[in-house]
């Protein structure tokens, strides 16, 4: 596998199946080590088109099609997250590695699952969101660790839905590719701004900090209906959820996802000051490859040609690709994937009991620089 491409099929050609893989996958420079062989989508004719477009070979409308199809290596999901268990465990039995588009899956046995399938068969998992191959938050890690604000106290992420998937650009239009429902996100299993946005500052939080030890949390349902290209849809996955974690020496972190509220840097107070975003105690800390026009702080596979948006999606995607050919180890690990899914679940379950729930997952951070 080292020196051919690797061969890459598409599972979802909807908002981020366009946008990430079909948009960046597609572009001259990165052929010499992925190529697209093949999208499916169960919608009606929108495999077709997306194929036709981006120049793949192939547009199954069933995922089984594209499992069969030899010059498919490997897949990365970008369909509904409630069906990424099944598709994974899917593609590893048909021998394909698996990039998992964010949140890997619903639960925690699930991720385990997969991982030991993975392990069994001897095919590579990859989960976004790649958080920590971010260098700033690699260098947020180091800082801490380094005592650039003494003792930790607390910390604070989180993210809220608004109406940003009824919004997206992708969802206005009257074809197959640009038409795409987003009810999905909006029930359970797999909806709500949890599984959907606040997994992004949860990666941050725990690669930064390392694994937690207990969740508590209130939730509920808040906005039971939304309505989209005029049909209303009901709403039942929680879409207001605040928790609070504990990583133990009385470190304790608030996380939100809810239905208002706006999207949160990850903030770390502690008794010599505080990290917000890029800043520490109000000054732009320096990292590697901070004011270098030629290295993205989102990664460095990120050349000009693929700042067209998605660059991270692209970034982990790129990953996967060299882990493939090449071994090269991504921090974008699925037992990381999987931590941050049991703060999730465990929190869900926490507001339901009433109890505070105690994490037995772990993954190991990484380096902080
Ligand atoms: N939209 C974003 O901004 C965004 C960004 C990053 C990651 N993601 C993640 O990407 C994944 C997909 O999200 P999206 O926003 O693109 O959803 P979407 O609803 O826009 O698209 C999902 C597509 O999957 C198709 N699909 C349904 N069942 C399928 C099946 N059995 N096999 C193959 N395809 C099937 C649908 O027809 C649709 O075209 C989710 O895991 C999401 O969290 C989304």
């Amino acid at each position: 596998m080292a020196n051919s491409p690797v061969g890459l099929g598409v599972v979802g050609a909807g908002s981020i199946g366009i946008r990430a893989p079909l948009a960046h996958l597609s572009l001259p420079d990165v052929q010499d080590r992925v190529r697209l062989t093949a999208v499916c989508d169960p919608f009606p004719g929108r495999a077709v088109a997306a194929a036709a477009k981006y120049g793949v070979a192939h547009g199954y409308e069933s995922y089984e099609e594209l499992l069969a199809d030899p010059a498919v290596d490997a897949v990365t999901l970008c369909s509904p997250i409630s069906l990424h268990f099944d598709q994974g465990m899917a593609a590893i039995a048909a021998g394909k590695h698996v990039h998992f588009n964010k949140t890997m899956t619903v639960t925690t046995a699930e991720a385990t699952a997969l991982i030991d399938a993975a392990a069994k068969a001897g095919v590579k998992l990859v989960a976004s969101p790649g958080q920590m191959i971010k260098a700033y938050n690699r260098r947020i890690r180091r800082l801490i660790l380094d005592g650039a604000i003494g003792q930790l106290a607390w910390a604070h992420t989180g993210a809220a839905f608004g109406s940003y998937h009824e919004r997206e650009s992708v969802r206005a239009g009257n074809d197959v590719l640009s038409n795409i429902n987003p009810a999905w996100y909006w029930r359970k299993p797999g909806g709500g701004p949890l599984y959907d946005m606040t997994v992004y500052g949860l990666h941050s939080l725990t690669g930064i900090l390392g694994p937690a030890k207990r969740v508590t949390a209130m939730s509920g349902v808040a906005v039971k209906e939304r309505e989209f290209a005029g049909t209303v849809y009901p709403c039942d996955a929680e879409d207001n959820t605040l928790m609070v974690l504990d990583f133990g020496s009385t470190l304790f972190a608030f996380v939100y996802g809810t239905f208002a509220g706006g999207l949160g840097d990850v903030t770390f107070f502690g008794s010599k000051g505080v990290i917000r975003g890029q800043s520490l105690n109000d000054q732009p800390f320096d990292y590697p490859g901070k004011d270098n026009p030629d290295i993205h702080p989102l990664g460095p596979h990120i050349t000009a040609a693929h700042r067209i948006g998605e660059e991270h999606v692209f970034e982990d995607m790129m990953q996967f690709v060299d882990l493939i050919r090449e071994d090269i180890p991504t921090v974008a690990t699925p037992e990381h994937a999987r931590h941050v899914i049991e703060i999730i679940e465990a929190g869900l379950a926490a507001s339901e009991t009433g109890k505070t729930q105690i994490l037995t997952t772990t993954f190991a951070p990484p380096d902080g620089e």
